[in-house]
């Protein structure tokens, strides 16, 4: 069954600045070593890194209470790709019996990623 959705939306202007401002060490509190070296291999790595911030997010507002083992921090929640580019998360202190589905997009300057939340 679902046990919840989420969605969320990034101005990856906003997040360019915002990255500039706090520089390396934002990034180093927020995404894993794979995500940053996924990011920057492409040629706008923050348009990446902004999808990355808004599935976290998404996967947050799908989870609703009860469903964490600990506290909720954006490192413990990796954006992972399977062969053929599809992305995945794992979430490190997501409880058992959850299984999270994944969508990502980028155009006109934002990023979007949605999270579907099963329950098994
Ligand atoms: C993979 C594909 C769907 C991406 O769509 P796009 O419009 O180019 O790009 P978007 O900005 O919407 O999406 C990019 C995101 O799609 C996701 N993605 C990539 N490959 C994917 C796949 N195979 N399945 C699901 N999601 C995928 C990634 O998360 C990517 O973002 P990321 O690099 O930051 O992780 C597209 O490039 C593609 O291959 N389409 C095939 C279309 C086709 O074969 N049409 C035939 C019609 S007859």
């Amino acid at each position: 069954m679902i046990h919840g959705t989420g969605v969320d939306i990034v101005d990856i202007g906003r997040f360019r600045k915002a990255c500039s401002r706090w520089g390396e060490a934002i990034k180093r509190k927020l995404f894993t070593g794979d995500e940053l070296s996924y990011c920057e291999s492409k040629k706008d790595p923050e348009l990446h890194l902004a999808a990355r911030f808004a599935a976290k997010e998404a996967l947050y507002k799908a989870m609703g209470d009860d469903t964490c083992t600990g506290a909720f921090r954006f490192i413990d929640v990796e954006v992972l790709k399977a062969p053929g580019g599809r992305p995945f998360i794992k979430a490190k202190t997501l409880k058992a019996g959850f299984t999270v589905h994944l969508s990502i997009s980028h155009d006109g300057g934002y990023s979007i990623a949605q999270v579907i939340l099963e329950k098994k």
